[in-house]
């Protein structure tokens, strides 16, 4: 009855797995902001450095990870496979549930995975500063550690609602040195002008976007890092599906069901690309995508074009969105509440190869509790989603006395979200209906791509 699966150092996977090589149809293509038109490696290169754009629209199956980004994973990765035996035990249930803790990374979540390479690569192009946004804080503390590792400075756009929510986060990305801004801030033109529209603004993922994208593109010197969405960030994160192979491997066992959170859809992406190679040569396993059912992107949103930020500085994509306008209501979830999704986890959305499905919040903390009076881990709000859908298939499994296989991404740990836990222990979390009104109004506004 092995409870932790472990590799050793030299197995970490020496080649990232790129799903583009294996998607049955052509991406939709990438789009000018100002143009509409396709766009061009030079239209990005104001903010990202050329090995970044390469790997966003590569098609090679296997992209080389390069060996001093290894050296730095090495100092976490491989991450444990854990057998939630306690778990399984307190839910009577006969399925076999493993989770694969990402929160082992020193800024405590799968965010390093594409923060040390992002770094690595602008160090190489030359550049001197990263500009990012944050929700929850976990990117902004990953990408403040890795450019420690690689001596660049750092400038957080954070959410404001998690900038309040959320302080020790902030301390932790200064301790990292980082700057950390709250946004919408007065730092930048399109952040003055949503304070002037609605001065009491929570904030949202899309505006802090804009904020960070406006301070790269106008700064020789700095780039700009995103920590979800992107195809390269996707990529980074597939060591993490990759390990987990070979970890189950250990114990001949394969799932029945591999879920992830999904706010931008990395570690969903990380986990359950390397299953989707699987899948579509025939081995039955099903991918399942959870989000908050405050900004149900990928259950209620429209398969469409639309631009990644408020401001519409940034390039357009086809993906599941909300419409950039929408702001969600303020879960403790921050690094859910995106208004799209990456456009690969969306196509395999589109395609029927990815299953989505909406939770509240009250329901993940309820199982975010049991998993920390069974396992013992405190989880991220983010990371209770995926728990709650593991717990929920457990326990259909039990009703159905059958045998299966669960999978999870544990994405992060909790440890800087005691206030969330708090307000959820006091009973004072609410849980917010479909705001159908707000996603209709937010996807009138769609750009008209032909
Ligand atoms: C712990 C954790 N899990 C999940 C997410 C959601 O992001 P993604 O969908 O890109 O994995 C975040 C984002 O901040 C996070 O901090």
């Amino acid at each position: 009855m092995q409870t932790k699966i472990l590799l050793q150092d030299h197995q970490i996977p020496k080649h990232w797995y790129n799903v583009a090589a294996d998607l049955s149809s052509l991406p939709a293509p990438i789009l000018h902001p100002g143009t509409l038109a396709p766009v061009q490696p030079e239209d990005l290169s104001g903010i990202f450095p050329m090995s970044l754009i390469e790997q966003e629209v590569s098609h090679e199956r296997w992209i080389e990870i390069p060996e001093e980004v290894l050296k730095i994973y090495q100092l976490w990765r491989p991450s444990p496979l854990y057998r939630a035996h306690r778990l399984e035990a307190a839910l009577k249930t006969p399925a076999r549930i493993y989770y694969k803790y990402e929160g082992v990374s020193p800024a405590g979540s799968h965010k390093p995975n594409t923060a040390i390479p992002q770094a690595y690569y602008n160090r190489m192009a030359g550049i001197k500063r990263l500009a990012t946004e944050t929700g929850a804080g976990q990117w902004g503390c990953s990408l403040a550690l890795a450019n420690s590792y690689f001596g660049l400075k750092t400038t957080v756009y954070m959410v404001r609602v998690s900038f309040d929510q959320k302080p020790y986060r902030k301390n932790l990305m200064e301790l990292w040195g980082a700057q950390v801004v709250p946004s919408p801030s007065r730092s930048t033109a399109v952040g003055r002008r949503m304070l002037e529209q609605s001065p009491d603004t929570t904030g949202s993922l899309g505006m802090a976007i804009s904020e960070a994208v406006e301070d790269a593109a106008s700064h020789a010197d700095t780039n700009y890092a995103l920590g979800s969405v992107l195809n390269h960030v996707c990529l980074h994160q597939t060591v993490i599906g990759l390990e987990a192979m070979e970890q189950l491997k250990i114990v001949s066992d394969y799932p029945d069901v591999v879920i992830g959170c999904c706010g931008g859809g990395s570690n969903l992406a990380g986990l359950a690309f390397p299953f989707v190679r699987d899948k579509m040569n025939g081995k039955q396993v099903r991918l399942l995508a959870v989000e908050p059912s405050s900004c149900p992107t990928l259950t209620k949103g429209r398969y469409a074009f639309d631009y990644g930020d408020t401001a519409k500085l940034t390039p357009i994509t086809k993906m599941y969105t909300l419409g950039h306008d929408f702001v969600p209501p303020g879960i403790h979830a921050g690094g859910l509440r995106y208004h799209g999704a990456s456009a690969q986890v969306s196509q395999l959305r589109h395609e029927g190869l990815i299953e989505a499905l909406a939770l509240p919040q009250n329901a993940c903390f309820e199982g975010a509790i049991l998993f920390a009076r069974t396992e013992g881990i405190v989880p991220a709000p983010e990371s209770s989603h995926a728990i709650r859908s593991a717990i929920d298939e457990a326990v259909k499994a039990r009703e159905e006395q059958k045998e299966c296989t669960i999978l999870f991404n544990l994405s992060g740990h909790g440890h800087f979200d005691m206030s969330s836990y708090a307000a959820y222990l006091g009973g004072q979390l609410e849980d917010y209906a479909h705001p159908e009104e707000h996603i209709a109004a937010s996807l009138a506004d769609l750009p008209r791509v032909k």
